[in-house]
């Protein structure tokens, strides 16, 4: 490659302005995350008391961690591996690890967004009530037709292969449309609109009888609680997940703002507006819960449940049993999943379409074509019978070793080992109205890392301690742990590899 041809590059994408950058951002916290993960480990870990060490994980690592990778992204003006290689060449690896796991989270996420567009249609009539044995063996054994045990991949389901192309198709489009006018476009309209679903959806469930008996199970504090280890992991867990840092999008998604702007503001619009989000969603759930608990005259512990099985398992049932309007309830419920994954899956993709274009000097249309052509393959093996099985393996793993982790390393690369922590400090107060103060500093070099390090090393001594539900070794080596390592081994390979384009300073900074 010769200097003219890099010389001729496209001018950086950018946000066509700075709402569009925030409901952007926001677009990728608020996600599958808010909805069906939060409310459920605020159940699990004290209730009301949980917010204590949620908001200590927010503003001790959520709040300062999202401020700095903005700030990386800004100054940098690159995707996550060369804003780590113009802190240091021998660090390009870490960015290419962060947009692996996020290449490989975006591979199964799609898939979640395939179930849900599936779940609108069935909302039509309540067709998950054709199984007579319940809502869970229709999801389960007539929708995906799940394997009997972990090997057994068995075929392709058409049921769930047809609505994943469809989504894929959308996710195409609004990539191949570019930052402004396909990510920041999407934003703009979903988000307004996730927003009056979820009003819509939480006004209809706290109006139900037996909501009051949801949200204080939801509410009642265990300060006991507090005591467990357990408990602040999850918090730190879901604050990582939640507003999407460690997975390199956000560093991306800076990298398109124009050079003055308010980056400690911003943060603190998305990060609360994040927290707030899923604030609403665990009213919502959990007051729909109490009604289900009702009618059923059993107790909200008897039907509560996360993920997977909350929404497409417990949410139908509820839809079943509401006194009326249930198909509209239903697609509102599956619509406000979908949109809340759009947002969020289009930015899990665009910090690895960043990464590649920049690194091999393609357009915007060969990155695209390349990521979404090899992400359709792998998506294709979460359609399978054994589907489920590995969707909720390398998920498992990913999160607990892929993103955590990549997060610890950041933090203490830029805080310790370069100790560029002060600069960042001057970049991001000089165009902040609000300055960071010792706040921030405190955070990312002492709490952060003593906290992250020791959840790592928790984690990692309870998963050797029992097989992640029951799974069988051979599966979770080769999905699970076999992930956790790819992503790394990716990520140096990647980096081994000669970039077309070579970063000056001057390209590689703006003051
Ligand atoms: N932050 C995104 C979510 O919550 C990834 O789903």
């Amino acid at each position: 490659m010769s200097d003219d041809a890099v010389v001729q590059h496209a001018p950086r994408d950018q946000w066509g302005t700075k709402l569009g950058f925030i409901l952007a951002a926001a677009g990728s916290a608020i996600g599958l995350g808010n909805i069906w993960r939060y409310p459920y480990v605020v159940y699990e870990n004290g209730g009301g008391a949980f917010l204590i060490p949620y908001f200590v994980a927010l503003a001790t690592a959520g709040l300062p961690i999202l401020i700095l990778e903005y700030g990386l992204g800004h100054r940098f003006r690159r995707g996550a591996p060369f804003t780590f290689r113009a802190l240091s060449q021998r660090w390009e690896w870490l960015g290419w690890w962060q947009a692996s796991v996020s290449f490989l989270i975006a591979t199964y996420y799609v898939v979640i967004l395939a179930w849900c567009l599936s779940f609108i249609v069935y909302s039509f009539g309540t067709q998950w009530e054709d199984n007579p044995e319940g809502t869970g063996a229709f999801f389960l054994n007539d929708y995906l037709g799940l394997a009997d045990s972990f090997w057994s991949v068995g075929s392709i389901q058409l049921k769930v292969l047809i609505p994943l192309l469809i989504a894929w198709a959308l996710v195409y489009f609004l990539m191949r449309r570019g930052v402004n006018k396909g990510i920041e476009l999407a934003a703009r309209i979903l988000m307004p609109l996730l927003i009056v679903m979820l009003l819509v959806i939480v006004i209809r469930a706290i109006t139900l009888d037996g909501a009051g008996t949801g949200l204080n199970t939801l509410f009642t504090p265990d300060f006991g609680a507090l005591g467990e280890p357990a408990v602040w992991v999850a918090a730190y867990g879901q604050v990582f997940f939640s507003l999407s840092i460690a997975f390199s999008i956000m560093i991306a998604y800076s990298s398109y703002l124009p050079r003055r702007t308010d980056l400690t503001n911003t943060g603190f619009v998305v990060g609360l507006s994040n927290a707030g989000f899923e604030f609403l969603a665990a009213i919502g759930v959990f007051a729909a819960l109490g009604f289900l608990a009702l009618s059923q005259g059993v107790g909200v512990t008897e039907v509560v449940e996360s993920g997977v099985g909350l929404a497409f398992v417990v949410f139908p049932q509820i839809i079943s049993t509401l006194p009326g309007l249930n198909s509209l309830f239903g697609v509102l419920f599956f619509g406000a999943l979908f949109f809340a994954g759009v947002t969020s899956m289009v930015s899990i993709l665009e910090c690895v379409v960043a990464a590649i274009r920049e690194k091999f000097n393609l357009s915007r249309t060969a990155a695209v074509n390349w990521i979404c052509g090899v992400a359709v393959l792998i998506s294709l093996l979460y359609v399978t019978r054994g589907g489920l099985f590995y969707l909720d393996t390398v998920d498992h793993f990913l999160n607990q070793y892929g993103l955590v982790t990549a997060g610890l390393v950041e933090v203490i690369l830029v805080a310790w080992i370069l100790r560029r922590l002060g600069e960042m400090r001057s970049h991001i107060d000089g165009i902040s109205y609000v300055r960071t103060g010792p706040w921030w500093t405190i955070s990312l070099a002492v709490l952060t890392p003593l906290l992250l390090g020791y959840m790592t090393i928790y984690n990692l001594w309870n998963e050797l301690q029992e097989r992640y539900e029951d799974y069988p070794a051979s599966g979770l080596i080769a999905l699970g742990w076999g992930a956790a390592v790819f992503v790394i081994v990716l990520g140096v390979v990647l980096s081994l590899l000669r970039p077309q384009e070579e970063l000056t300073v001057d390209q590689a900074t703006r003051g």
